[in-house]
């Protein structure tokens, strides 16, 4: 049985004041059975950790550095986010995709750093919109899960998240036998290349405008674990809502 997971993506969002989110977050998610996790911005990891001893919501990063330490101004590794209290990091996010360029190689490599830490690694993939358009979707999907994703895949070190594009703080999302086409190729890349057991035992979020209204018919779609939240997960009661929606 796969666990659900509620993954909330703060992006470059908090302060310190913040922590009044992740207190009241702690109280609504206590008795849920799904698994609730903040990747909040590196500032505010240690903070938290303090905050959420209890263990009732995981900590991870949104990005690492494929080297574990050395001179690479601004960039985090995985031995420090581990350090500070994160048991996940995101890698591959379309953002930074984007933003900092980075490669199917690039992700690879930073998905082992997280390994070696004993991290686990949520894997974004996603098309662009183009990319849909043009029919491209599961080819795009396809390519980045085998570039992407190590070899030494198992259950519990990865989570995929797919994460089309055009559906990033749009407020637009796929229909739901778009999300269940691509979830269901995705577990069959994953059964193909790593064996069934390991294949069926890999989580895969759907991420892209999910919203307390719309979680709860997403989380019925075949082969959709959970989510990766964005601008919903910032709200305690709005990300509280979606986490209860996978019980
Ligand atoms: P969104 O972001 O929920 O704000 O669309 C999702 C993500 O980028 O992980």
């Amino acid at each position: 049985m796969r666990r659900k997971l509620a993954a909330g993506n703060w992006k470059m969002n908090g302060l310190s004041a913040s922590l009044t989110e992740t207190a009241a977050l702690l109280a609504q998610v206590s008795d849920i059975r799904a698994e609730v996790l903040i990747c909040p911005p590196a500032t505010l990891l240690a903070p938290m950790a303090a905050q959420v001893r209890t263990g009732a919501l995981a900590l991870g990063g949104q990005d690492c550095h494929p080297a574990s330490s050395g001179a690479h101004t601004g960039d985090i590794s995985a031995q420090m986010l581990r350090d500070a209290g994160a048991t996940y990091v995101i890698v591959g996010h379309s953002e930074r995709r984007a933003d900092h360029a980075e490669t199917d190689s690039m992700v690879r490599s930073k998905t082992e750093a997280a390994w070696a830490e004993g991290l686990r690694a949520i894997v974004c993939v996603g098309e662009t919109e183009a990319e849909r358009d043009a029919d491209n979707t599961l080819a795009i999907i396809g390519g980045q899960l085998a570039g992407s994703v190590p070899d030494q895949a198992t259950g519990e070190n990865l989570v995929v998240a797919y994460e089309p594009v055009w559906a990033i703080g749009t407020g637009r999302t796929p229909t739901l036998d778009q999300i269940g086409e691509v979830h269901d190729f995705i577990r069959s890349r994953l059964e193909k290349r790593f064996g069934e057991g390991v294949g069926r035992s890999v989580r895969l979020l759907y991420g892209g405008s999910v919203k307390p209204g719309n979680a709860a018919e997403i989380f019925g779609v075949s082969n959709v674990d959970g989510a990766l939240v964005g601008g919903a997960s910032l709200k305690a009661s709005d990300f509280s809502a979606i986490a209860t929606a996978l019980d």
